[in-house]
């Protein structure tokens, strides 16, 4: 069986690619150790690569519909992932996860309308309803013991007619959690009777860690199918991001005519022939890297959780049950959030994410993308113990 390597270092830079090439830009500084945007520094999967250099090779690239090799694909690795069955005519393809968000609010939405959302959390959860003039209502998560919760009961007093849609990270960005069927039938049995639309968005769905497991929304339930829009994509798991690979599965009749209508009246369900081939080389030969590449990055966590139990023991490790982002509570520093930030930044060379970003129950927190090869946070973590000290 073939080795991949996740050793490897790869210089990025003058690719134009937001983690390296724009740490000037945002972080005023450039020569820092990017840990940030969530995409991987792995190379991408030479199945993936070869496809995509075998298209290249015809040398005529017109107008592509997805072909049923496309669709096929999707529907095996749903069934070998999830042991979910989907229909072919559930799917359709769309320019991005976020971008998906923003049609399903033009759709389903007039400005002035309620999102619902779960803080901390994936940003863009935020800033495109508040872009379209939505007012976003917040249902934060519960800290318990070192996880988080979902808190039905706030929930349930924030919900009123104007609420249209929740948007669900699934796994869930920051945090790691894997939500499990019990959860989500709960939210689904709350939203529905609200008639509230739920946006699953399921993008780290393939990178769970044994022996936790991922219920795609609309498959936990019939009332959880009857309610949701759901997202996936094989854009982190394979690190292709760039190439816009992301679908919609929508098992109900009547919001999917909605939505698919309203995507393909601006033709917005087109892809490209890149993301036609990356996705179907993924999915048809890709389990193998994705098992590798998830034990390495599973070590990354585990050696992160480690380094900080024994030598920084200030900064609590949020072990993520799913993907390659850990979040670190840093409240036991004590510095605000400025005085946090530079202290990775100024004093450290680390680029994270802020968690203030992610909004309530951000503050005081750090999020640190391990998608890397692991001598990256051998000198990091070190140089984050001695800025410490140095404090
Ligand atoms: C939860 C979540 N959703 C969506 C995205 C981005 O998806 P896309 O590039 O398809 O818009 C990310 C990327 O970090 C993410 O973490």
């Amino acid at each position: 069986m073939k080795q991949y390597n996740f050793d490897e270092i790869i210089n990025r830079k003058g690719t134009n690619c937001i983690k390296v090439d724009a740490l000037e830009t945002v972080y005023g500084k450039a020569d820092l150790t990017p840990l940030w945007v969530a995409d991987m520094d792995f190379r991408t999967p030479d199945f993936i690569v070869d496809a995509l250099k075998k298209r290249c090779a015809h040398e005529v690239f017109g107008y592509t519909f997805a072909s049923d090799d496309y669709y096929h694909s999707i529907i095996r690795w749903l069934n070998t992932q999830y042991a979910w069955e989907i229909k072919k005519e559930w799917l359709s393809y769309i320019p991005g996860i976020v971008k998906g968000i923003a049609f399903v609010l033009d759709c389903f939405t007039r400005p002035g309308d309620k999102v619902i959302i779960q803080p901390p959390v994936y940003h863009p959860f935020r800033l495109v309803p508040e872009a379209m003039q939505r007012e976003v209502v917040y249902n934060p998560l519960k800290q318990t013991e070192g996880a988080y919760e979902m808190d039905f009961d706030q929930l349930e007093s924030i919900i009123d007619e104007k609420c249209k849609v929740l948007i669900l990270s699934n796994p869930h960005n920051p945090g790691g959690i894997v939500w499990t069927k019990e959860t989500l039938a709960r939210l689904a049995e709350i939203c529905a009777r609200h008639q509230v639309l739920v946006v699953s968005d399921e993008i780290h769905s393939e990178m769970v860690y044994p022996p936790f497991r991922h219920y795609p929304f609309p498959s936990v339930s019939e009332t959880a199918a009857s309610c949701s829009i759901t997202f996936m994509a094989p854009s982190k798991t394979f690190n292709i991001a760039g190439i816009v690979t992301s679908y919609a599965i929508i098992p109900d009749d009547l919001i999917r005519e909605k939505f698919y209508t309203f995507l393909e009246a601006r033709e917005l369900s087109a892809g490209t022939i890149f993301a036609y081939e990356a996705t179907r080389a993924a999915y048809t030969y890709g389990e193998e890297w994705r098992k590798q590449m998830l034990q390495y990055v599973m070590q990354n966590v585990d050696y992160v959780a480690n380094y900080m139990a024994e030598n920084i023991p200030q900064i609590k490790v949020y072990k993520p049950q799913a993907s390659f982002l850990v979040w670190l509570d840093c409240r036991e520093l004590g510095l605000s959030r400025k005085e946090l930030v530079s202290l990775f930044v100024n004093d450290a060379g680390l680029a994270l994410n802020d968690g203030a970003m992610f909004g309530s129950g951000g503050e005081g927190y750090m999020r640190m993308n391990v998608g890397c090869p692991r001598a990256v946070l051998e000198r990091s973590l070190p140089a984050l113990k001695e800025a410490i000290r140095h404090r």
